[in-house]
């Protein structure tokens, strides 16, 4: 067996780790969110440091976000010590977020104005900007924003938001700040897109056990959680992919930036995949489709009458999906196995022409259904095999990804 590469997130273990991120936080009510936006930015790993408009600490201490970010805060652009240290903070940023962003401060991006030391950082970086704006829904509706908006837009700026519910007006509309972990997932897309390996490739990614009718109420499925497919569509989204991620029924958040498609049975997701692979770059079967479905799905519910002592439900085969896909770009398939994994990975890698297998043992500690973490064996169609350590699902998705990359590149 060859020994296996260094797993790596590109070089991190954390989704943000080694990224210097800046938040700059203006004057709104929702300014208090950002204190949770701020620590999630440094659970995901960034570096983070805070500027502040004089609005802004308004409403939210200075002393919040310096103990957040382990930082000093810079808001005076005028003071000695800050005014030296505002085009060095610029210069520091991989990625500049604005959360939450006044209408005020969108119109002094837009104009190139520079009032605040907020203002003054987005016009002096190079890095990526994030906007999360925060507003009464009239002044976000108002033509003025509007207009101020397409610029920034124009211009590359990334947005976030505003989500649509109650204002702190007590009106209803458009103005809300995006939620926290929406802003993480947004900056994460925007990072990948701009400095990812996958910007502009298409990946397709499938999770989930698909469920088979057997009448109106019941169906045959299975354990899988969709995890780990869901791991790998973060992923690829963070290296700058365009990501379809086609799920079975599952309880899991759809990652920020990704397509997602919901089928329920194996035929539907064959559909759906087919749709989606016509001009996809990569396809990465990791749901769990049925073998087998009921031959045929009762219309009514199948009563539990008073003579009945058994039931048998006749199962036909499903398609096998991704052995009946044609093409889709570098293709890669997952066994799920108890025993003889390298026998039944390898058989499969053939019968499906695949060009990776990642294959698991579904009863080993760490790495079953349901579970954060996997250990797998990466099998190549050129032969080789590669034992990967239990790691997170994450950087499990990562590590097939660093696969795909090296056969698209070659
Ligand atoms: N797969 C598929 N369509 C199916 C069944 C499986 O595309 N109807 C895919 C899975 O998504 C996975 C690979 O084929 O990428 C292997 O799935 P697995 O369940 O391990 O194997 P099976 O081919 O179903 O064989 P067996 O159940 O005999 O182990």
């Amino acid at each position: 067996m060859a020994e296996p590469e260094p797993i790596v997130l590109q070089g991190r273990t954390l989704p943000l780790e080694g990224r210097h991120v800046v938040l700059g936080v203006t004057g709104s009510i929702a300014a208090y969110k950002a204190a949770d936006l701020a620590s999630k930015l440094r659970q995901a790993g960034a570096e983070l440091e805070v500027v502040m408009t004089p609005a802004a600490t308004r409403f939210v201490t200075p002393l919040t976000f310096q103990s957040l970010s382990a930082r000093p805060v810079v808001i005076d652009m005028f003071s000695a010590a800050e005014a030296e240290a505002h085009v060095e903070v610029a210069r520091r940023a991989d990625a500049l977020v604005i959360a939450p962003a006044t209408a005020d401060c969108i119109a002094h991006l837009a104009s190139g104005a520079t009032p605040n030391m907020v203002t003054l950082t987005a016009l002096a970086t190079t890095a990526p900007v994030l906007i999360a704006p925060a507003m009464d829904n009239q002044m976000w509706e108002h033509p003025a924003t509007r207009a101020n908006v397409e610029i920034l837009r124009a211009r590359g700026v990334a947005i976030v938001g505003p989500a649509s519910g109650r204002l702190a007006s007590g009106r209803t509309g458009p103005g809300r700040l995006s939620e926290p972990v929406e802003i993480v997932g947004a900056l994460r897309a925007l990072l990948g897109a701009t400095s990812g390996d996958f910007a502009g490739r298409h990946v397709v990614v499938s999770a989930g056990g698909t469920r088979e009718a057997i009448d109106p109420v019941r169906y045959v499925g299975n354990h899988s959680t969709g995890m780990m497919g869901f791991a790998i569509a973060e992923a690829a989204r963070d290296r700058g992919a365009r990501v379809t991620l086609v799920t079975a029924p599952v309880a899991l958040d759809t990652p920020v930036g990704v397509e997602r498609v919901d089928v329920t049975s194996a035929e539907q997701m064959l559909a759906a995949l087919a749709a989606a692979t016509t001009e996809s770059d990569a396809i990465i079967m990791s749901a769990a489709p049925a073998d087998f479905r009921p031959a045929a799905a009762a219309t009514q519910k199948i009563k539990k009458t008073d003579d009945r002592v058994d039931m048998t439900v006749e199962m036909v085969k499903n398609p096998d999906i991704i052995a009946t896909l044609a093409g889709g770009g570098v293709r890669v398939g997952f066994a799920a196995e108890t025993e003889n994994l390298a026998d039944f990975a390898r058989a499969k890698l053939t019968a499906k022409r695949l060009d990776l297998i990642v294959a698991n043992d579904v009863t080993a500690a760490g790495s079953g259904f349901g579970t954060e973490t996997n250990e797998v064996v990466i099998f190549h169609a050129s032969g080789e095999s590669e034992a990967l350590p239990l790691m997170s699902k994450l950087a499990v998705g990562h590590a097939i990804l660093d696969r795909v990359a090296k056969l698209l590149r070659a």
